[in-house]
């Protein structure tokens, strides 16, 4: 036997019974977005690659190490697999003209994301994201609204408890860059004591030494010049209103000097949902205003605000908060077609008229003993089985028999059995 060939690393497979658990949850957030007038939008997975490098940042993490980047054979052009679906939205709103001067635009997004990063705990290749993006809109009430869509959905995916949310001003591109300038110098006169790879963040990101993994590097950030410093009256009020907007709405946070974000357009607010995952501390959810980022894509300036929600991660939390357990509890059909070997296309035909009644029926296709096909039925968790042996095909009829509960088997027409199946079947069990 050949050797399997295995999937790539760090990217999963969801299998039937927790693909039914992704769609519940994805259910819920389309449901929650609509409530708020956003529109679902769906854009390429393969973005050429200068759209990333530009808007992410040249010496961002994201940029420098985990893109998923190739050359197309065909054409020599350069692509990558979208990380992110910020950019590529706007990228879209802008492109199509969706996003026109003026136009405001509120849309949604759910599916996969690539980032070649360390496989670890909630951390993948190809991972997923539900995520909102508000083009147009100046905020910072846009901002807060978007908070609330937030809250609304771990509400409703019984969550809300577990989650904490942590917020911070970036303030504008100018206080950004006196701010860098700060530290740049600040580290400079301290690069004595730092490894060669904090030395050269000095000079690409320094930003990123303020919250870096080493102890070293962090107890030196510790004395670093505050963005706070730097921020002026204007950034201040907006982010005050910010705070304020959501204190009206009793959403609790918390304010962190030290959330940065990893990507480069942001400004004024951002914030993140976090949550402890076996004693550390995992982001859920990151977003925050981006005005910049338009004019930067190559539109006309439009400012925006937007957030994204790792899937892998919470679908974690709602298994863990309703002790949902994935692999179990859930029916591989209503009704599970038992038949004689002669009879498979009565069975089949059966099958068909119970799904035109709207009942999840399934039948073995690849025939088998009858003692075989009704361990089958007993294993996909149908509440009944309807048998139809030659006698019962010879009298045009079929047997119900209940798989779980005290009832009793019985014979009925055949072309009964489905209005008769699906009253037994809406009258629960
Ligand atoms: P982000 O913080 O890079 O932001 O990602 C958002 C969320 O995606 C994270 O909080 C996490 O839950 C999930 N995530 C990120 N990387 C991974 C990974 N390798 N494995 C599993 N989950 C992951 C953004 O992507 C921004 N575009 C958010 C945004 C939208 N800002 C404004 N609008």
């Amino acid at each position: 036997m050949a050797d399997l060939i295995r999937s790539v690393r760090g990217m999963n497979d969801f299998l039937p019974a927790q693909s039914a658990l992704w769609r519940r949850i994805e259910g819920a957030a389309h449901a929650c977005f609509a409530r708020y007038g956003y529109g679902e939008i769906r854009t390429p997975i393969l973005e050429r690659t200068e759209l990333f490098r530009r808007q992410l940042g040249e010496h961002t993490d994201l940029v420098e190490k985990e893109m998923y980047t190739f050359v197309d054979a065909l054409n020599g052009e350069s692509l990558t697999l979208r990380p992110e679906a910020t950019v590529p939205t706007m990228r879209a709103l802008l492109e199509r003209g969706v996003a026109a001067r003026g136009k405001k635009q509120r849309v949604y997004y759910v599916g996969p994301m690539f980032r070649h990063e360390r496989p670890q705990q909630g951390r993948y290749r190809q991972f997923h994201q539900i995520g909102a993006e508000a083009a147009g809109y100046a905020g910072p009430l846009a901002d807060v609204e978007q908070v609330l869509m937030c809250r609304r959905l771990w509400e409703e995916l019984g969550i809300a408890g577990k989650l904490r949310l942590k917020v911070n001003n970036l303030g504008d591109a100018e206080e950004r860059r006196s701010h860098r300038e700060a530290l740049v110098s600040y580290f400079r006169d301290r690069q004595d004591e730092l490894d060669e790879g904090a030395r050269r963040r000095i000079e690409t990101n320094p930003l990123r030494l303020l919250d870096s993994k080493d102890a070293q590097v962090r107890a030196i950030a510790e004395d670093a010049p505050k963005l706070e410093e730097h921020l002026g009256e204007e950034s201040r009020a907006i982010f005050a209103e910010f705070e304020s907007g959501l204190a009206r709405q009793s959403v609790a946070c918390e304010r962190s000097h030290t959330l940065v974000r990893g990507l480069d357009y942001y400004c004024y607010a951002v914030y993140e949902w976090v949550f402890d995952a076996r004693g550390k501390e995992l982001t859920l959810c990151g977003g925050g205003r981006y005005d910049g980022l338009a004019g930067q894509i190559g539109g006309h300036p439009l400012p925006g605000c937007g957030f994204a929600i790792g899937m892998e991660r919470l679908a974690e939390l709602v298994v863990r908060a309703t002790e949902e357990e994935p692999e179990q509890g859930v029916a591989e059909c209503e009704v599970f077609v038992v038949y004689g070997k002669a009879c498979s296309g009565e069975a089949l035909a059966l099958a068909e008229a119970l799904r035109s009644a709207g009942i999840c029926a399934a039948m073995d296709t690849d025939p088998s003993s009858f003692k075989s096909m009704m361990r089958k039925a007993d294993a996909s968790g149908a509440p009944c089985a309807a048998i139809l042996g030659e006698d019962e095909a010879a009298a045009k009829e079929v047997s119900v028999k209940p798989l779980r509960g005290q009832g009793e088997q019985f014979r009925i027409a055949q072309d009964k059995a489905a209005q008769k199946l699906k009253e037994m079947l809406d009258s629960g069990p």
